[in-house]
């Protein structure tokens, strides 16, 4: 178990845009090399940062054009030495985002495969003659995640599938060639000397050759139980673990590991990712989906260890992402769950006092849970969703591709406020965001929630700094919750969340920290950590 360092780590989501510019108006790696201390003082293991790789930037980077190299924007290969150099000195572990499911449309395999119909390259994409007299029906009737239809014909007349956007084709993963290049990029960054690979989309690399139809929508973070629909032909099949076996065999020889982003609902499916010879984690978006609700958590919670045990991996705990409406908006809607993708200043907005209480209550269970945490850049100052961005401002595709009737994920994409004196909040050097920040953002920045001792960062570094010496990631955990009050003990912890009703604090527990101010009595939405009196 020695080096099995990512079963505990509590691992950090920098989404690269928008966590620090060294420059404009779009954050970049000498940005994040510079708060890497700041990243150290809150008492991360580790960091995930979103891709960085050269891009079109149409997904934000999702869209790569070159596996092996930055994008300008960002910085180069020497600004991501530098960054690696600088995290290991600081004991800080490096994850990269790895996207083997679609490139970008200018990827050069792609240029080359619409640069003729008898391209070789067509057999890397899934290229198709449409239906219909004139093959002006697209192959199949699906649907892209992100809106419209999952196939754009080209100019001689056949479809290519995209999943997402038509700007990211889909890559046939049947095709050895796909495999071997994909083998050669993990080794590519595992001699830079990362500590290992997100991999986006893990779910879907696999699709059935006889392309039947498929109506129906698979929802991104999956909120929605899907396990009532037919099995779907890209999604999730069983032919896709062998990839990640052959994955799995690589990354072990450089000491690496691999994490699922796979939005499966059935959690026992999911489970089937974290086999001992496949990925060491996969996000559990049932946690971060579930309602706030005491029955819910629990049943989320005891159900992810129950799968997760039966193959003997740790659960990897997560609330908040570059995908889904901050946690703390999305904890003060009427509704709780998965949220809505992104909100308008027209819709109901949330109740941002309630969502923060709640927020903070979610995480310091979170953080209690043995097993691996994520946490999204800016969830440590508590930051909100923007929830009035212009229409004009907005730059997710999902926006665009579902003609408006989704605002997309730009709101929770919100440059960072670091430094409350300066123009931008200080994310930039020239005050410069990529998108704009709400009004009264510099009240969240770092400078005035570190000279304030009851701010949300303040209560994530105490919170990460008692977590291993309470050994809370590693330790077993048991059920004890009666009626309405969630009760763990996780080693000698006594971990207490209050929903709607109050508790008091057990006698012959002392409160080691807890989510909100309380007195004898824990309050609703809050979590504590309790320790027997000696
Ligand atoms: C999941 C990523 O998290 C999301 O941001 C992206 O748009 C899709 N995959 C497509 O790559």
């Amino acid at each position: 178990m020695a080096n099995e360092w990512w079963r505990s780590a509590v691992i950090y989501q920098i989404y690269p845009r928008s966590f620090k510019s060294s420059s404009g108006p779009v954050g970049d790696l000498a940005g994040i090399t510079s708060k890497l201390p700041y990243l150290k003082s809150l008492g991360v293991d580790a960091v995930w940062i979103s891709p960085f790789y050269p891009s079109p930037q149409k997904d934000h980077g999702y869209d790569v054009s070159d596996y092996r190299g930055i994008d300008p924007l960002f910085g180069s290969l020497k600004d991501a030495d530098e960054m690696i150099a600088k995290a290991t000195e600081l004991g800080i572990k490096i994850i990269v985002d790895l996207v083997p499911n679609h490139t970008s449309d200018q990827h050069p395999w792609f240029q080359e495969a619409i640069s003729s119909p008898d391209s070789p390259y067509r057999d890397l994409y899934w290229f198709r003659d449409g239906r219909g007299e004139n093959g002006e029906i697209p192959p199949t009737d699906w649907t892209s995640v992100f809106g419209g239809p999952a196939w754009t014909r080209v100019a001689d007349g056949q479809w290519y599938l995209h999943l997402f956007d038509s700007s990211q084709p889909d890559l046939d993963w049947d095709n050895q060639v796909v495999r071997t290049e994909f083998e050669s990029i993990l080794r590519f960054w595992l001699e830079r000397g990362v500590a290992g690979f997100r991999v986006d989309v893990a779910h879907g690399l696999i699709k059935d050759r006889s392309l039947p139809d498929w109506q129906f929508h698979w929802d991104m973070v999956s909120g929605r139980d899907q396990t009532d629909i037919p099995p779907a032909p890209m999604w999730d099949r069983d032919q896709v673990h062998e990839i990640y076996r052959d994955w799995r065999k690589i990354v072990d020889s450089y000491g690496g590991m691999l994490c699922a982003e796979a939005w499966v609902t059935d959690d026992a499916r999911r489970s089937l990712y974290v086999r001992e010879d496949e990925f060491h984690q996969c996000f559990n978006f049932s946690f971060l989906a579930s309602p706030w609700e005491p029955d819910a958590m629990r049943e989320v919670i005891d159900l992810s260890y129950e799968v997760n045990g039966g193959v003997g991996a740790p659960t990897t705990w997560v609330l908040s992402n570059h995908d889904v409406v901050r946690v703390a908006s999305r904890m003060g809607l009427e509704k709780t769950g998965k949220g809505p993708n992104g909100i308008y200043a027209t819709d109901p907005q949330p109740n941002f006092e309630l969502g923060s209480k709640r927020a903070r209550a979610a995480q310091l269970l979170m953080l209690a849970l043995p097993g691996s945490a994520y946490i999204y850049n800016g969830e440590e100052l508590g930051l909100p969703e923007h929830t009035s961005l212009p229409d004009e401002a907005r730059q997710d595709p999902t926006f665009r591709r579902t003609k408006g009737e989704e605002a997309g994920r730009d709101g929770c994409r919100i440059p960072l406020p670091w430094d409350s004196t300066k123009p931008g909040a200080g994310f930039s050097p020239t005050g410069d965001t990529w998108l704009p920040q709400p009004d009264g953002w510099e009240r969240f920045a770092v400078d005035v929630q570190e000279s304030d001792p009851n701010s949300t960062l303040a209560f994530f570094r105490k919170a990460l700094a008692l977590r291993p010496e309470l050994e809370l990631g590693t330790s077993t955990i048991e059920d004890h919750s009666e009626g309405s009050v969630l009760d763990y003990r996780v080693g000698d912890v006594r971990v207490l969340t209050c929903f709607n009703d109050e508790a008091p604090v057990p006698s012959g527990w002392r409160v080691l920290l807890s989510s909100s101010p309380i007195s004898n009595t824990i309050g609703a939405d809050t979590t504590v950590w309790l320790t027997q009196e000696s």
